[in-house]
C-alpha cells in the first residue's frame, strides 16, 4: 500500500448477532499479525456534557494515530460502534450527535490522508442504527450470522478437543454421533439440492429443516443448535463441565442437556418457533441483509 502511494489504514466494519464471534476476529487478528491493539467501548466515549463526546472521539483515535506512527501499525477496535452517533447512544441533543458523527467521520478521515498506519475495527449487533455516514467510512464490510450445521460441528468439535485437553474424559458415542448426524444431514442436503437443481443453504426458508423434521429419529447436537452463537455453544460446554466437575466424563445425555438448557440466541425463541416463523419473517439472513443501512458504498467482500 506504501509503494502505491495509497494509504496503509485499514478499516473493518464487523456487523451481525451477538455471539458470532466478532470480537474474537478483530482479537485473533491482532495476536496473529501481532499487531498491539486498543479497545473501545464506545457507549463509554458518549458523554452527555455538551461537546465532550466530540473531544473523546478526538482524543482517543490521535493519541491511537500517534502509537500506530511511533510502533509501526496499531489496531483501534471499536466496539458498539453504533453507540456513536444513533439513537441507542444516550446523547440527548439531536444536534450533539450529528456533531459527534462529524467529528469521527473527519478523524477516520484524516488517519487516512496523512497515511497513518493504524487498522480501526468497528462492531455492532445494531447494524441498522449505524449512521450511514459511518457506515461507508469503513473499506471492510464483514457480515457475521449464526453458524450453520458444518460450522456448529467444528465448533463443538473445537470445545471437545479443549475438553481433552483439559484431561477430562469424553464418552465415544458422543463422537460417535455427531459424526452420524452430520453425515446423515449431509445426505439429506446433498439429496435436496440434486432434487432442485441448485444449493441452497440451512437458512433458506424452511427448506432442509422441512425434510429434516420429516426424519422423526434423527435428533442429536447439530439438530438442538440451530439458531445457536458460538457463544451460545461454549456457554452449553461451560454448563456440561460443570455437571462433571464430579464425575471427570463428559457423557452424551450431559452435554446434550446443557446445551439445551441455555438455548440459543436467534431471535431468543426456540427452534420450532425460528421453522415456523422463518417463512412470515424471512429467514434470520434475509433479515439481517433487509436491516442493512441503505447505501450505495463499497462493496461487501
Ligand atoms: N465462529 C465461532 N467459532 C468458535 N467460537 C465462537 C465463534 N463465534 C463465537 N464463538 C465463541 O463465542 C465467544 C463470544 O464471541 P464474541 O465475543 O467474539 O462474539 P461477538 O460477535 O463479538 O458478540 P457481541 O456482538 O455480543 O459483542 C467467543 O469467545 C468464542 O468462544
Ligand atoms: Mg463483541
Amino acid at each position: 500500500m506504501k509503494k502505491t502511494k495509497l494509504s496503509p489504514s485499514l478499516t473493518v466494519l464487523l456487523y451481525g448477532p451477538p455471539g458470532t464471534g466478532k470480537t474474537s476476529l478483530t482479537r485473533a487478528f491482532s495476536k496473529k499479525y501481532k499487531i498491539p491493539m486498543c479497545v473501545v467501548e464506545s457507549d463509554r466515549l458518549v458523554s452527555p456534557l455538551l461537546g465532550d463526546t466530540i473531544k473523546n472521539i478526538r482524543n482517543v483515535v490521535e493519541l491511537a494515530a500517534d502509537v500506530a506512527k511511533e510502533n509501526g501499525s496499531f489496531v483501534l477496535f471499536f466496539d458498539e460502534i453504533d453507540a456513536i452517533g444513533s439513537e441507542r447512544s444516550n446523547i440527548h441533543e439531536v444536534g450533539e450527535i450529528k456533531r459527534a458523527v462529524i467529528s469521527f467521520l473527519q478523524v477516520i478521515d484524516k488517519v487516512n490522508y496523512e497515511g497513518i498506519p493504524l487498522a480501526i475495527f468497528g462492531a455492532t449487533n445494531h447494524q441498522h442504527q449505524l449512521d450511514s455516514a459511518i457506515w461507508r467510512r469503513f473499506t471492510f464490510h464483514l457480515n457475521f450470522d449464526f453458524p450453520n450445521y458444518e460450522l456448529r460441528k467444528e465448533i463443538i468439535e473445537s470445545f471437545l478437543e479443549k475438553i481433552e485437553k483439559a484431561d477430562i474424559g469424553i464418552d465415544d458415542t458422543i463422537y460417535k454421533r455427531l459424526d452420524n448426524e452430520y453425515k446423515e444431514i449431509k445426505e439429506i442436503h446433498k439429496n435436496l439440492e440434486a432434487k432442485l437443481g441448485r444449493n441452497i443453504s440451512e437458512f433458506e426458508d424452511n427448506l432442509l429443516w422441512n425434510e429434516i423434521e420429516k426424519k422423526k429419529q434423527l435428533e442429536g447436537f447439530l439438530k438442538l443448535t440451530l439458531g445457536y452463537s458460538g457463544s451460545d455453544i461454549e456457554r452449553g460446554t461451560r454448563v456440561a463441565l460443570f455437571k462433571v466437575i464430579q464425575t471427570g466424563i463428559l457423557t452424551y445425555n450431559i452435554f446434550y442437556n446443557s446445551l439445551e438448557l441455555v438455548g440459543g440466541t436467534a431471535v431468543h425463541v426456540k427452534r420450532q418457533d425460528i421453522l415456523s416463523n422463518n417463512r412470515k419473517l424471512g429467514t434470520r439472513s434475509e433479515k439481517y441483509k433487509a436491516s442493512r443501512p441503505n447505501t450505495s458504498g463499497p462493496p461487501e467482500l
